[in-house]
């Protein structure tokens, strides 16, 4: 029995063939199992040797079975490696990088200007009361240049606020002069009754802009908007400023930055035309202040708006203001930014 096994043993492909092996000799019925079950027939001198002899060789199988499997599993786990090899120098697969909205990076650039300048970044509510929205602003009930700005009531004291303005009357309201200047920005949606088309949304952005303080003048008004329309539009930009009217403001302006070679034109819609108006702008005016409960003779200052949909479209050439809200991954992966 033992030769033989052994012999079998050495040959077994596998371990199947080899746990075949093991029980044909070992198992309940094997070979080896019937001889240690035969020893009830020997005589009691027998028996002893029998046994001891039957114990070697069961022994000394099992040592070959253990030592064979150790054997047959280290080549079967070879062959599986051999077969799942893993390129390790295959290219990944390319993980989808989402952009940044080209409105957020216009508007994180000018917030990050103006931060750079110390003024703080003041949120306000989208829903708006007609009181900050207008009325303290100036811009009292009767008053024509409500029609200026055609509006979405929700009721007749709350609206959808046509312009980030209100938020100066907010943050005037609220600011302690004994402890400094006031110099905030405020980003943000606005809403107004227009017939979206290429540059009509009924919805865009504004970013309001507010310096307070003792001494405030026109001078300051225009340097601190020729630093940011250089920052945005690039380092050899003119602005000039234009009479124009808010009801917030006195005097207010329009601001026109130069663009391309050519001057003269007095028409700002086009930028081929040497200039474009970016925004508007003015010294705030003092039915503002005082509605704010800030002393008009002590202090006074600037207000700008402007609007990054704007800023965004002549920076970019974007023709359509629609394309903002139309989330086409064509449009906005065009915006991807380095790093
Ligand atoms: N709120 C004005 C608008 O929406 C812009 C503006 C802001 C003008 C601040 C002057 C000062 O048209």
């Amino acid at each position: 029995i033992k030769t033989d096994a052994l012999t079998q043993i050495a040959a077994a492909a596998d371990l199947n063939a080899l746990n075949d092996i093991r029980v044909q000799v070992l198992g309940k019925k094997g070979s080896l199992t019937g001889v240690l079950r035969g020893m009830k027939d020997l005589t009691p001198e027998e028996r002893p040797k029998v046994g001891s002899f039957a114990n070697t060789v069961r022994d000394a199988l099992t040592e070959a079975i253990e030592k064979r499997h150790a054997a047959l599993s280290a080549q079967a786990l070879q062959a599986k490696l051999a077969q799942e090899t893993i390129d390790v120098t295959l290219p990944g697969r390319p993980v989808h990088r989402g952009t940044m909205h080209v409105l957020d990076q216009v508007m994180e650039d000018v917030e990050s200007l103006f931060m750079g300048m110390g003024y703080q970044v003041v949120d306000g509510p989208e829903v708006e009361t007609e009181h900050y929205n207008f009325e303290m602003l100036n811009v009292p009930k009767d008053h024509p240049a409500r029609d200026m700005q055609d509006t979405f009531y929700i009721t007749p004291d709350v609206l959808l606020r046509s312009q980030t303005s209100p938020v100066q009357a907010r943050t005037l309201e609220k600011h302690d002069f004994s402890q400094g200047p006031l110099k905030m920005i405020s980003p943000g949606r606005v809403y107004r009754r227009d017939t979206d088309d290429a540059t009509h949304s009924h919805q865009f952005h504004q970013i309001e802009g507010l310096v307070i303080d003792k001494h405030i003048t026109m001078g300051d008004l225009k340097g601190t908007l020729e630093v940011l329309a250089r920052h945005v539009f690039g380092p050899d930009r003119k602005i000039r400023l234009r009479p124009s009217y808010f009801p917030f403001t006195e005097p207010s302006v329009e601001v026109d930055v130069s663009w391309g070679s050519k001057t003269g034109s007095d028409d700002v819609t086009s930028k081929d035309n040497g200039w474009v108006e970016v925004l508007g702008a003015g010294m705030v005016h003092p039915n503002v202040l005082k509605s704010a409960g800030v002393d008009a003779d002590v202090y006074g200052g600037f207000a700008f708006g402007l609007g990054p949909d704007r800023f965004a479209m002549l920076k970019y050439d974007i023709e359509d203001i629609r394309n903002f809200y139309l989330n086409d991954q064509r449009f906005l992966t065009q915006f991807q930014q380095e790093g």
